[in-house]
């Protein structure tokens, strides 16, 4: 069992598989001087594999590829084929573009669900925000994924002045269609400009949704990142996940691997701890994940303050989201 010092069990493991991405979303991945990390500094395939089955040895029994965007990894169909036989829920965390090219390596390695990074329902706004020209493949992706009975859902970061006026827009589509849509508060991270002014908190989309619809919340998980709700008549439901309004660090059980094979023991940790080169020169690094996460933060990487209102964001150290990969 993986433990810290506050209780918490960890069995949740996000892999970041690259830190490339074939978007360039303004609030994840800085503007200038982006570098990619070569491919030999990766954790390699057989390597994710080992690391991978260490941490299940030790309690872990769900894993999130992640990215940058997993399926811009070359080698992505073989890590997929060889976590899908580990006894784990395997998930995903991808921009969509490229479903349709792993749909077959997708439904063979029997994903539990695939969450699809989608901040706007207008083409134009799309490439504004993304830089590159993909909606519509996004777009029938999600069907494809649909039509596949694929538990899917979708993440909208929220943001003042970009996407504030989507939001009906977006609970419009949960009519219909079986879908999570899930509003995520907007958060700081290395080089996304983020300022609290454009944050648009929980209250801030509830009220937006009130003013349309009846919703009724549903029970919470307590490992869950989002609390979610159900309007009468939609098939599907939405979510929203409440970092800076309402963090939920209590209930955590997350661990982070990034594509280099550093593990974070949270989202805001400024601490990194080496796993791959230990890996690499024959080392036990089960003393290692123990003690990194033994020292975990009790809230948000303790850098963050409760106020979102008074971050600082300048101050804050760590990794580029696209680095993490949420
Ligand atoms: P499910 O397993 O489907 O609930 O997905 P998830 O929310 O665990 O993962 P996903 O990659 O879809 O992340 C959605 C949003 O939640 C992103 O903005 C993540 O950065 C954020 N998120 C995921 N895990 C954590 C976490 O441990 N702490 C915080 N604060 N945010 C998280
Ligand atoms: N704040 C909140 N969520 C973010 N994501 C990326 N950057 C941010 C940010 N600054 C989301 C992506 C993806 C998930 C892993 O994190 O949209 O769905
Ligand atoms: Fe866990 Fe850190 Fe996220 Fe809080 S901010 S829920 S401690 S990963």
């Amino acid at each position: 069992m993986l433990a810290d010092q506050f209780g918490r069990i960890h069995n949740y493991l996000r892999i970041s598989l690259t830190d490339n991405c074939n978007l360039r979303c303004f609030y994840c991945m800085p503007e200038e001087n982006y570098d990619f990390t070569p491919h030999s500094k990766l954790m390699q395939v057989e390597e994710i594999d080992a690391v991978a089955k260490l941490f299940v040895q030790q309690g872990v029994n769900k894993i999130r590829l992640t990215g940058g965007e997993p399926f811009v990894r070359k080698d992505a169909s073989k890590i997929i084929q060889n976590l899908g036989k580990l006894p784990v829920q395997l998930a995903c965390t991808t921009n969509g573009i490229r479903i349709d090219d792993m749909l077959p390596e997708i439904v063979k390695a029997n994903f539990h669900s695939i969450n699809i990074s989608l901040d706007t329902l207008q083409k134009d706004k799309f490439l504004r925000i993304t830089r590159r020209d993909y909606f519509d493949r996004v777009v029938k992706n999600i069907d494809l994924l649909l039509n596949n009975n694929i538990t899917t859902k979708i993440n909208v970061v929220a943001m003042k002045g970009i996407n504030d006026d989507e939001i009906s827009d977006f609970i419009a589509f949960t009519k219909n269609n079986l879908i999570d849509i899930r509003f995520i508060e907007f958060m700081p991270f290395s080089g996304n400009k983020w300022s609290s002014n454009q944050v648009m908190t929980q209250r801030d989309i509830l009220d937006i949704i009130k003013e349309k619809y009846h919703y009724v919340a549903q029970p919470i998980g307590f490992h869950e990142t989002a609390k979610s709700f159900k309007i009468h008549g939609h098939k599907g439901r939405f979510s929203i996940i409440s970092t800076m309004s309402e963090p939920f660090c209590s209930g955590c059980n997350r661990i982070r691997l990034t594509a280099d094979g550093k593990l974070k023991n949270c989202l805001f940790s400024k601490h990194e701890t080496d796993l791959l080169t230990p890996f690499r020169n024959g080392q036990d690094i089960l003393p290692i994940i123990q003690s990194a996460i033994w020292s975990k933060a009790k809230t948000q990487g303790g850098q963050l303050n409760e106020q979102f209102e008074k971050i600082n964001a300048s101050i804050i150290q760590n990794r580029s989201m696209i680095n993490i990969g949420g």
